[in-house]
């Protein structure tokens, strides 16, 4: 449980959870460095600025829809004798019109467009890199990385910490985060975390608990999300769901950052699921006769997901705020994982208690699809140039696992 020393300064008050129960600390400001100290002097956190790579092609509904009916076509043309002999299933074609309702997603960022449309291919084509060169998820994750540092106005040597956040690494090892450090020119120590959508909300909290705990004066959280890449677009229920980007958001020691959003509060959940599940693994080549097939790519049970992360979600924010002394009518905004625009209203709905306005639960879906971890960060990024301060608004995560983050933000 937690060995903390409540002391107060400037009457900011903290709260995080520690193991699993909620607990007040006060913030206070010796002036450290970048090294843990190891005593129990609390510092309050601030998210002092965020960061957004845009792949360079945009994919519609019609493009993929079109490249999807091509490739049924073809299949059904191919295996013509064994589906009239009852072998073999026919394949059915995709509607723009389906995707747009079931998801609110009209279009989406690719890194790599071309085999995505050429059905007979239907997948991303990114050519290995020499070892020499850096990757292209460091890359993307450099770029977003860059948009935040010149955002905040200082030196990336005022970083000490990066982790990259995402729900897929470019490789085992060497971490994408230190990959990502050495690209920056960042000193001290990085490493890679994934809990798939909620990657960034779960970033974050490491984060804030690292400038709490006076082992970091700043982190750097980064997003790289090349969904494309695990995306099965053979997929009828799920071809249209996700898109590429990056993004990147900077948790700063409040006594030295200038302007940003005070953490009110970060907690997070996870509660086993099978129903969003990838079995791509270091172990699939021992098991050679797995290799190829569909689980070794993005699956999910749809409606169940829909059905149980709803309510989940919903109360795990009531139950936050409630825990903050935050009356959520309170919250101006919420910047919500971007999966589904029908599970955001109803999650709006459930914790507003009346539908919400477009400006108090953002959705960007329709132009970015799911982008996995980073679409609560483009929300908040792309929303909230119009806070005064004082005003209160809410990331929230949720997704793979299952997991859900919620982090109450106040402008500064
Ligand atoms: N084009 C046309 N019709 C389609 C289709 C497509 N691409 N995909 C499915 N359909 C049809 C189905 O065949 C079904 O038809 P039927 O009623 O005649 O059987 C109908 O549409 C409904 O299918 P269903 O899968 O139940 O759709 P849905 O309304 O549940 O929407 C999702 C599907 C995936 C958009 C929705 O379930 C969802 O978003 N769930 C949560 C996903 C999520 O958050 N995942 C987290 C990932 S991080």
């Amino acid at each position: 449980m937690a060995r903390r020393s409540l002391r107060v300064k400037g009457g900011l008050r903290l709260r995080g959870d520690v193991q699993g129960q909620a607990c007040a600390i006060n913030a206070q400001s010796p002036g450290m460095t970048g090294e843990s100290v190891g005593d129990a002097t609390l510092h309050q956190a601030v998210i002092a600025a965020t960061g957004l790579y845009t792949p360079p092609e945009t994919l519609t509904n019609a493009e993929l829809v079109a490249a999807f009916n091509a490739y049924v076509a073809k299949f059904n043309d191919d295996n013509a004798a064994a589906i009239e002999a009852g072998e073999a299933a026919a394949m059915t074609p995709s509607s723009e019109e389906f995707i747009v309702k079931a998801s609110g997603i009209k279009s989406r960022y690719v890194m790599a467009k071309a085999g995505l449309v050429d059905p007979d291919l239907m997948r991303p084509v990114i050519p290995e890199r020499p070892n020499d060169q850096v990757s292209i998820m460091a890359e993307i994750g450099a770029a977003a990385a860059r948009d935040a540092i010149a955002r905040w106005g200082k030196d990336a040597s005022q970083i000490d910490a990066v982790i990259c956040a995402a729900s897929n690494m470019q490789r085992a090892y060497p971490a994408m985060a230190i990959e990502i450090q050495q690209e920056l020119g960042i000193e001290g120590f990085g490493f890679d975390m994934n809990v798939a959508c909620s990657s960034a909300t779960f970033g974050i909290k490491t984060a804030v608990d690292y400038i709490t705990s006076g082992s970091a004066r700043a982190v750097l959280v980064v997003n790289p999300e090349i969904t494309s890449g695990h995306l099965n677009y053979q997929d009828r229920d799920s071809h249209f769901i996700f898109g590429d980007v990056a993004t990147a958001i900077i948790v700063e020691r409040a006594d030295l950052a200038e302007g940003g959003w005070d953490v009110l509060g970060t907690r997070l959940k996870t509660v086993f699921s099978n129903n969003i599940r990838n079995n791509f693994g270091f172990l699939n080549r021992a098991a050679p006769e797995g290799n190829g097939a569909a689980d070794k790519l993005f699956v999910q049970e749809g409606r169940k997901v829909f059905r149980e992360v709803v309510p989940m979600v919903s109360e795990m924010i009531s139950t936050h705020a409630a825990d903050l002394g935050i009356d959520t009518t309170q919250l101006k905004r919420m910047w919500l994982h971007q999966a589904n625009i029908n599970m955001n209203d109803m999650i709006g709905r459930k914790v507003l208690g009346r539908d919400p306005s477009p400006e108090e639960n953002v959705i960007i879906l329709d132009e970015f699809a799911n982008t996995s971890s980073a679409g609560s960060i483009i929300a908040f990024h792309r929303a909230h140039e119009d806070f005064q301060s004082g005003e209160l608004g809410l990331i929230c995560s949720f997704g793979a696992g299952y997991s859900a983050g919620t982090v109450f933000v106040k402008k500064r």
